[in-house]
């Protein structure tokens, strides 16, 4: 067994509150990924779960056992950070050892071991180079293989991949998502990067000031965001958001322009007449004018990317950004007509700034 249980986790440095009654329950081989801004208390949840940093209230379990009180080496858990510390004198071979020879395994089960590692890695023929005869990626696989060898019940990833290039970031995450299909061990995993956080977590936890903002399955983060926030964090480039008016089954944006409701006919809207919302469009929910409901902006800006075009785009007060097709490149200065889907219009309370449920 090795889910992960956080009850009413608090971390508190003097009186500033860090981490505010987390509740998380990770099961057994999953692999979570947590998300959120800079300080909003990844690396301190990852470290209190290792052990690293001592925690100020609630509970934290690793199966059955609550181990609040645990040194680290007995909790069974393995960290990969960003800033991964390889030994420089010592071979690769020698680095995936160590740990395991200071917990007095014996050689013959070391080999195997690291051979069985290494292999699925990829690393096998680097096995008596130095660290500084190795690139970049090739030292973090090292460096994860030296968490592997350990067999431990949990993986905590910090960032694993924030120093590589966007090349080789790609090939190691699929390495990872590969690892976790062989081994099956559970796995929490912090990212700023929105593709290895939709490519590899069974859940998205997405943290915000110390606290739980919303946990579910990329799907589910990615089409009904619980926030503004949310919406705004994940998927890229972000979420448009412009401030509307619900009235007679369309929300109309300051600017004068409106989109009819998709659901306003199920009668699922009916207590919102009147409602001040914010409402969220995603820039790759756009459509050409001439399918879903059309809408008049000004380009102001235009970037092509080869696989498609981004335009920024006025509309009345607000400027847009839809995503289109690459052959589509209007001017700077152009009216332009675009097309967006009622259905995939996300509506947020105002006030709140919560998802308005329909
Ligand atoms: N030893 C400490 N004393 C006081 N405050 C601390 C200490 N360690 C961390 N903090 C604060 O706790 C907050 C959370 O830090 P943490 O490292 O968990 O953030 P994070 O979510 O990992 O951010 P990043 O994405 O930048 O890595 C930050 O505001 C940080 O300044
Ligand atoms: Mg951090």
């Amino acid at each position: 067994m090795s889910s992960v249980s956080f009850r009413k986790l608090e971390k508190s440095y003097g009186s500033l509150r860090i981490v505010k009654g987390i509740d998380l329950e990770i099961a057994d081989r999953e692999f979570v990924v947590l998300v959120g801004p800079s300080g909003c208390g990844k690396s301190t949840t990852l470290r209190m779960l290792a052990g690293l940093e001592s925690i100020s209230d609630g509970e934290i379990r690793i199966g059955e056992r609550v181990v609040n009180k645990l040194p680290p080496r007995e909790r069974d858990i393995a960290m990969v950070f960003q800033d991964y510390a390889l030994y420089p004198h010592k071979t690769v071979y020698e680095n995936m050892a160590f740990s395991l020879k200071v917990r007095g395994i014996s050689s013959a089960e070391i080999k195997p071991r690291i051979a069985q590692a290494a292999e699925m890695l990829g690393i096998t023929p680097l096995l008596d180079r130095k660290p500084s005869q190795l690139s970049g990626g090739q030292r973090q696989r090292v460096a994860m293989g030296r968490a592997i060898v350990r067999r431990p019940q949990v993986f905590l990833f910090d960032e694993p991949l924030s120093n590589l290039d966007a090349k080789l970031r790609g090939q190691v995450r699929t390495e990872i998502k590969r690892l976790h299909q062989a081994i099956g061990t559970t796995i929490i995993y912090v990212t700023h990067d929105q593709v290895e956080a939709m490519t590899l977590a069974d859940r998205i936890v997405i943290l915000k000031g110390g606290e739980i903002e919303q946990v579910g399955t990329p799907d589910e983060v990615y089409n009904s965001p619980a926030s503004v926030f949310v919406g705004g964090f994940i998927g890229s480039p972000a979420m448009n958001f412009a401030k509307g008016t619900i009235r007679g089954g369309q929300v109309t944006f300051d600017g004068g322009a409106g989109i009819p409701l998709h659901d306003h006919s199920a009668g699922k809207v009916g207590g919102l007449e009147g409602r001040d919302v914010v409402v969220g469009i995603r820039p790759e929910h756009f459509v050409p004018a001439g399918e879903g409901h059309a809408l008049s902006g000004q380009v102001q800006v235009v970037e092509p990317l080869g696989s498609d075009t981004l335009i920024h785009f006025a509309l009345g007060q607000s400027t847009l950004t839809a995503r289109v097709a690459p052959e589509m490149r209007p001017s700077p200065g152009e009216a332009l007509s675009i097309g967006v889907d009622p259905s995939r219009v996300h509506l947020f309370d105002a006030a709140t700034e919560r998802a308005i449920a329909r």
